[in-house]
């Protein structure tokens, strides 16, 4: 049998290619190398711990199942499926919480993070969000996860809390390994001091702007003062982020690029930049046209994913309650 692997995506509006290049891309690729049994999920309830609308909720998890499919998740080779039709994730939950050490939830750094950040709203759910992720990961069996380095903390408590429970009542949950992914820090076209993020659209670049929209970003990107296409992050933080936007869309090196750029000025190079991006999104774009006029085969994706997740995780839910002693032996 083939090691599971897991990852999961919060539904948090339209994707950006900081995301793209983040997770998803690297989902892609090992999704098709064929060595895993990949499960792919939107965490729509770890969503629920920030502040949201409930008006856009489904619209939002239907946007991130169809943009992450357009990215390449393919359902043939994937379960993708939404956590909270699931109900198994909740109720493993509320198990791990019986043996997860306050402590070891307030030493968290994503959650001291968030709560500095949402001062209104330190709600129990952000405080007990790595008992969750937990959850997702363990109820499959998952010996994989693919994590950037500010997700390997979850991860180590997850395999803290397998070992405990595995320790207190019998060994049935797998301890998963994070496989980490380089997630290059892609900053805001208009402030290169600030992360690339939905709530400055001008200075982000999302998988489904037009052609034109992409051209306009860039060609109103910041630059640095100097006239050189150089990577160097102190004295050129602007430039060396549209260089590494390009490597992304490229399989050049910063040093290929560089010499690819010599002599070139920043309007030049910014135009070779916006036609990279263009060109590598119309696939993207492509895909996303197609499903989004056939959502009755999102829908069905999703269908047979609730199912196939369930029941797996529905076994593992009834080993864990026997090893408990909830149920008859
Ligand atoms: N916490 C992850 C993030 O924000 C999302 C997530 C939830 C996840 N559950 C997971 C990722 C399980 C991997 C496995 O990126």
């Amino acid at each position: 049998m083939k090691p599971i692997l897991i990852s999961g995506v919060q539904p948090s509006g339209k994707l950006h290619i900081g995301n793209y290049f983040g997770l998803l891309k690297n989902f892609v690729d090992l999704q098709n190398t064929g060595r895993y049994q990949c499960y792919f999920f939107v965490a729509d309830l770890h969503s629920l711990t920030e502040d949201f609308d409930a008006s856009k909720k489904y619209q939002q998890i239907l946007d991130v199942v169809l943009e992450s499919l357009s990215v390449g998740v393919n359902p043939e080779k994937s379960t993708v499926f939404i956590q909270s039709q699931v109900y198994e994730h909740s109720e493993l939950t509320w198990i791990l919480n019986t043996i997860t050490p306050f402590g070891e939830l307030k030493r968290m750094v994503q959650f001291k993070d968030k709560s500095e950040r949402q001062k209104e709203n330190v709600n129990v759910g952000l405080f007990d969000y790595p008992v969750l992720q937990a959850s997702d990961i363990v109820l499959y069996d998952a010996e994989f996860v693919p994590v950037g380095e500010d997700q390997l903390q979850h991860l180590e408590f997850t395999r803290a809390i397998a070992r405990k429970f595995n320790a207190r009542f019998k060994k049935i949950l797998v301890e998963p390994k994070p496989l980490l992914t380089e997630i290059p820090r892609l900053m805001s076209l208009t402030d290169p001091n600030k992360k690339m993020s939905k709530s400055m659209p001008e200075g982000c670049l999302f998988l489904d702007d037009s052609p034109e929209e992409i051209m306009n970003k860039v060609k109103k990107a910041v630059t640095d003062s100097g006239s050189e296409i150089k990577y160097n992050t102190q004295n050129k933080p602007a430039i060396s982020n549209l260089i590494t936007i390009y490597k992304g869309f490229s399989d050049l090196s910063i040093k290929e690029i560089e010499k690819k750029f010599e002599g070139v000025g920043y309007g030049q190079f910014k135009k070779e930049l916006a036609k990279a991006v263009i060109e590598g999104l119309r696939p993207f774009r492509a895909k996303k046209k197609l499903l989004s006029k056939n959502i009755s085969r999102v829908e069905k994706i999703i269908e047979s994913g609730r199912k196939k997740a369930s029941s797996k995780a529905a076994k593992k839910m009834k080993q864990v309650k026997k090893v408990l002693g909830l149920v008859k032996k």
